[in-house]
């Protein structure tokens, strides 16, 4: 049995209340830091997943020419610049050179069915922006395994990653690991008569597409 000190200097056993006082007192110690560490971990967190259209990513022109080539594409998915800009609150705008990939969708039903990564099975978009738009898709060209460039091999008929080797279709499906997903598709849009993608980066390795970032 526990013991403490009455005035005097006397050592006295706690009587059974006062310890179920002290291991209550205890406990509530304990859970209130809880719910405050809870509390402080939430918005931390929070602020590592930008929110799409929450005003992170901004739209970019893609490339004139390479717009162009994807219009008049066929079965091969161009490579398209773009001039990414960023802006930190202390620095001035910065630009770098990034490019995109994109597909033409020549039968959505197909593409809907080798990217089931991508629709519920109402056929709804998984990403909160249309996947399919104008009739193409964007792909950001970061192979969604550890953030490696891949690039297209005609004679293959894949998206290749030069660094551990994932394989892609046309579609941007995966069909060789060690990634795990498929290429990820990136907003696009026209305005004013120009053909614009955000930019968004998602986690790596893992299966779910978690926004980790609106730059390069
Ligand atoms: S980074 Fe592409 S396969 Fe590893």
């Amino acid at each position: 049995m526990s013991s403490h000190a009455r005035p005097g200097g006397h050592e006295e056993a706690e009587t059974p209340q006062e310890i179920s006082r002290r291991q209550w007192m205890g406990n509530a110690t304990i859970a209130i830091s809880g719910v405050i560490g809870l509390t402080l971990a939430i918005p931390i967190v929070g602020s590592l997943i930008p929110d799409v259209g929450a005003g992170g990513a901004t739209w970019t022109p893609l490339d004139e020419n390479g717009w162009t080539q994807l219009q008049a594409a066929t079965d091969t998915p161009v490579h398209i610049d773009i001039n990414l800009k960023s802006k930190d609150a202390y620095l001035p705008e910065q630009s770098s050179p990034q490019s995109v990939w994109g597909i033409k969708v020549k039968d959505p039903l197909k593409f809907m069915r080798d990217r089931s990564d991508l629709f519920g099975p109402d056929g709804k978009d998984l990403l909160p922006y249309p996947i399919v738009n104008m009739g193409f898709v964007l792909f950001s060209p970061i192979c969604p395994h550890l953030g490696c460039y891949y690039q297209w091999q005609g004679a293959q008929n894949r998206f290749l990653c030069p660094c551990h080797g994932s394989t892609y279709d046309p579609n941007g499906a995966l069909t060789h690991g060690p990634a795990a997903r498929g290429l990820d598709p990136l907003p696009l849009r026209e305005a004013t008569g120009v053909a614009q993608c955000e930019w968004i980066r998602y986690a790596p390795t893992i299966p779910d597409r978690l926004v980790i970032s609106y730059t390069a």
